[in-house]
């Protein structure tokens, strides 16, 4: 009992600081090419927005002013304060809600898009998530990511992110180095219209391999494209 007390306090000190420190951890990448992804790809997004572990809200900047709503949610509440505190400095339809995503409080097919950027990497099973993401997605709908995963091109650097990965998962809310979330995408019945596997600048080499790209909530099981 005394070790979950002390387990849970612990994590909470983690959180705490992590949201405390993440945009000046996240600064250098932002600088080096990070945000200009964020602001490339979120013009993409369109309708009704679903955003999922959005953090301290590092994208709110970047969506169209021709959206119809956008909700943002994110379970973490040191993240969720600094969320709610960025939302009052932007204008349109936004909403904030305390929501993991493996489990949206939304019906079936409600948006047309929804967002993940650097989120699919922390959820305890990303296999859930995103049969999650396809449920609140209409049939069509598009799943917007950019995620850093496994360095599938340079084994030397597989072995360092599983190296560091028992550490980044406890010091970074849960963050997993090694994720081919690529293949998760595709197996959870999405088809990619757009994917760019890219090298993320001004962080340490085991996050820096990236894909971002669109994926499409396909009813019919086949990719035309064959990604
Ligand atoms: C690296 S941060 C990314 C924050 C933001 N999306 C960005 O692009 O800067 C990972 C975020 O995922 C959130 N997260 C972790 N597990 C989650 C879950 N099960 N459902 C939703 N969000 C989750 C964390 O609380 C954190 O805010």
């Amino acid at each position: 009992m005394r070790g979950r007390i002390r387990e849970e306090k612990s994590m909470s000190i983690r959180s705490f600081m992590m949201a405390k420190f993440y945009d000046a951890s996240m600064r250098a990448m932002e600088e080096a090419g990070l945000a200009s992804w964020r602001s490339e790809l979120l013009s993409c997004t369109h309708g009704n927005v679903l955003e999922i572990g959005s953090g301290t809200g590092a994208n709110l900047q970047y969506y169209p002013d021709s959206l119809e709503s956008l909700v943002v949610t994110e379970p973490d509440p040191h993240m969720l304060t600094i969320l709610r505190e960025n939302i009052a400095n932007h204008s349109g339809n936004i909403r904030a809600e305390r929501f993991n995503a493996n489990d949206l409080q939304f019906l079936d097919d409600s948006f047309d898009t929804v967002v993940s950027t650097l989120v699919l990497c922390s959820v305890d099973s990303p296999e859930d998530t995103l049969n999650e993401i396809r449920r609140v997605l209409k049939p069509g709908g598009q799943l917007v990511f950019i995620e850093h995963v496994i360095a599938k091109e340079t084994p030397k650097l597989i072995k360092w992110q599983k190296f560091f990965q028992p550490f980044w998962i406890y010091m970074c809310g849960n963050c997993h180095l090694t994720r081919d979330t690529e293949i998760l995408i595709s197996n959870a019945g999405f088809c990619f219209s757009k994917i760019d596997k890219l090298r993320s600048s001004g962080g340490p080499p085991i996050v820096s391999p990236t894909i971002k790209g669109i994926a499409i909530n396909t009813t019919d099981q086949t990719c035309e494209s064959g990604t």
